[in-house]
């Protein structure tokens, strides 16, 4: 058995806001509320003091009662949790920004949110309809908005106080940077989809210049196939270190200086992907050098639209 370590506590500093973000983190994308609920809560208990949620995935009121129920006990603190959630991209216009992130607010019963980001860089017609489209069923995109105007709100937001820091999501290198040249408040987190089978380095490489932190979702390849948890460099690495494969992804994910959202509804999983430890170097390197799949599951980056959308 490995000796369990410090790895599974790290916290990564932010440039501002709510001081630091713990790299291990839980994501809400999770159809059912109250098969959220009950993730949120088993997360809690295992140890999860990160979780991610979005006012596109219908189901802040699920996280806020979970929330709310294990502050109730006395055993966690708000404070010791950090909570992000997003802007969806039918509210990018700057007099929607702030009404949009006070229904979220409210929604996850939280006096303030650690980390407020753009969902995806894609402005949807604005108004209540999260997924517009025209006749042919084309999204109706918004070209009366910019991102940086988008960007200026979300710094009012932080000059208000309730929102603790704010980011980006779903983005290009390219759009990282347009943001850091143009912000008066610099992005705190970018979240995009990272593994061992998207790593984004380059990203990383900027981002760490910039004392930015990379939230990577689907650190476990989102299940999909190719599978990351069946890639033989890593599974050979898992026998040698005696953890599970998605250990071993979610070890890497933190050694090589990333935060991580996984999302698991089974409670072993939930319980497994918690308990990590640090790898050796030479693991570290096999999966650099060795794993040469590179796959994009999400194609959100492209079009602003999530594969997944939870039905109200
Ligand atoms: N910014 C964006 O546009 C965006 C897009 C996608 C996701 N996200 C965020 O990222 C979070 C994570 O994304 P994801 O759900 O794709 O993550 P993921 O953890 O890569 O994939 C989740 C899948 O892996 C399974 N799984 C979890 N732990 C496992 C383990 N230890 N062994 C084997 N299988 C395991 C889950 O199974 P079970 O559910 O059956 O337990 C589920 O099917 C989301 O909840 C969301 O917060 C953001």
């Amino acid at each position: 058995m490995a000796t369990p370590d410090a790895l599974r506590y790290t916290r990564f500093p932010l440039r501002h806001g709510s001081g630091a973000i713990p790299a291990v983190g839980f994501g809400t994308l999770i159809p059912d509320p109250v098969a959220t609920k009950q993730a949120v809560k088993a997360a809690l208990e295992v140890g999860f003091r990160q979780f991610d949620c979005a006012e596109r995935y219908r189901n802040e009121e699920a996280v806020g009662d979970a929330m709310q129920e294990a502050f109730k006990t006395g055993r966690i603190r708000r404070e010791e949790v950090f909570v992000s959630t997003k802007l969806w991209n039918s509210n990018h216009r700057p007099e929607r920004v702030e009404p949009a992130f006070e229904a979220s607010r409210r929604r996850l019963r939280l006096d303030y949110v650690d980390c407020y980001l753009i969902h995806t860089p894609f402005a949807f017609q604005p108004g209540e309809e999260q997924d517009p489209r025209d006749e042919q069923g084309k999204v109706i995109y918004d070209s009366g908005v910019t991102l940086v105007d988008t960007w200026r709100a979300l710094e009012r937001l932080v000059d208000g106080g309730r929102c603790k820091s704010i980011g980006l999501s779903d983005v290009t290198l390219g759009k990282v940077r347009e943001i850091v040249a143009a912000a008066r408040i610099k992005p705190a987190v970018v979240q995009v989809e990272s593994h061992p089978y998207l790593p984004e380095w380059e990203l990383l490489d900027f981002c760490r210049e910039h004392g930015i932190v990379l939230l990577a979702f689907a650190a476990l390849g989102h299940g999909l196939s190719p599978k990351v948890l069946d890639d033989p460099v890593i599974t050979t690495i898992a026998r040698r270190v005696n953890k599970t494969p998605a250990q071993v992804a979610l070890a890497w994910a933190v050694q090589r200086g990333t935060a991580f959202l996984t999302t698991a509804t089974t409670p072993r999983y939930i319980q497994e992907n918690f308990d990590i430890s640090a790898l050796p170097e030479d693991a570290m390197r096999e999966i650099r050098d060795r794993v040469t799949t590179r796959v994009r599951f999400n194609p959100v980056v492209e079009s602003g639209v999530p594969g997944f959308i939870p039905r109200a």
